[in-house]
């Protein structure tokens, strides 16, 4: 049967663990090794929508494994401009490649891309829905720098109703034991409420507060998301609280020592440069373990062991 990473919600514990796992191993595996794992085989990327890291470190992580890239990153370079539907779209280049990573701006359309396509599809980032391998990622980061996932306390600040990596990261973090999270973010950009809804309630507390000072002395991680002005149906709504929240150095002078922030990037203002020189920053090996687990996606997906 063929593999698709579509949501976190299709994914159990064991299925992330197993994800974690082989990460690990792509990480130890000397470049030399890894080269030889994909050859012959091709990824097709598909954007129809920017990207630099996600696109990027799917492309860069199927030439560290030997294999090739095709596709393209606006559709207005393919005959979609012509007015060609998106399911025979994905009927037609399901013949030129092995596997494909899809970004678009409508939630679903990783759905539908899986239930239409012969190949895998991951899911790049469906509209304000999911984005599961930027999940995996940051878990890995996380257990990196915790040493493990369980019993954290994860402030989530800012664009909380339509950031899909908040969404799909929450949705993750609900599977393993003894979660909090406090959510921080201005009244309009509020969590939705389905999103908390977990099989197993105990497991997991919900706080809130309008207060990013308060997320700095609360927890164990910031992970910070940037007010995405492309979401906002109304431009006013956008100009209310574009700049809600920044952090920088002098808000961390009395953060805890173990604190990390997180941030899928990119960013526009709610985290300073400043932040970058201390030991608080996390969102750049964030990045660094992007590529290392969408090489351990694009193995585990083609079902090649390593
Ligand atoms: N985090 C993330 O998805 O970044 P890009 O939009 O640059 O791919």
């Amino acid at each position: 049967m063929k593999r698709d990473l579509i949501s976190m919600d299709d994914l159990t514990l064991e299925d992330i663990k197993e994800f974690l796992q082989l990460a690990a191993t792509v990480e130890e595996l000397p470049a030399g090794e890894k080269m030889t794992k994909l050859v012959g085989k091709i990824l097709m990327v598909m954007f129809f929508e920017p990207s630099t890291r996600t696109r990027l470190s799917f492309e860069s992580a199927m030439c560290r494994l030997g294999g090739s890239v095709i596709g393209f990153n606006h559709q207005m370079a393919t005959s979609v401009a012509k007015g060609e539907s998106f399911i025979d779209t994905i009927h037609t280049v399901e013949n030129y490649a092995d596997i494909m990573v899809i970004r678009h701006p409508r939630e679903g359309t990783g759905r539908l891309a899986s239930e239409t396509s012969r190949i895998p599809v991951i899911n790049a980032g469906d509209g304000t829905n999911q984005h599961p391998s930027q999940t995996l990622l940051d878990l890995y980061t996380i257990q990196k720098f915790f040493g493990g996932i369980e019993g954290l306390k994860i402030a989530f600040v800012g664009d909380l109703k339509y950031s899909r990596t908040v969404h799909s990261l929450i949705r993750a973090l609900m599977k393993f034991k003894d979660q909090d999270f406090l959510l921080v973010s201005p009244d309009t950009l509020r969590l939705p409420e389905y999103l908390k809804r977990a099989e197993k309630q105990d497991t997991v507390r919900f706080h809130e507060t309008a207060s990013l000072k308060e997320a700095v002395s609360w927890g164990d991680l910031i992970y910070m998301t940037r007010i995405q002005k492309e979401r906002f149906p109304d431009l006013v709504e956008y100009e209310k609280v574009k700049d809600s929240y920044c952090i920088d150095e002098k808000m961390l002078e009395h953060a805890p020592e173990c604190l990390r922030v997180l941030h899928p990037l990119p960013r526009v203002n709610e985290i300073s440069y400043s932040v970058d020189r201390t030991t608080y920053a996390g969102y750049f090996e964030q990045v660094g373990n992007g590529l290392i687990m969408r090489q351990a996606i694009l193995l585990q997906l083609l079902g090649v062991a390593i």
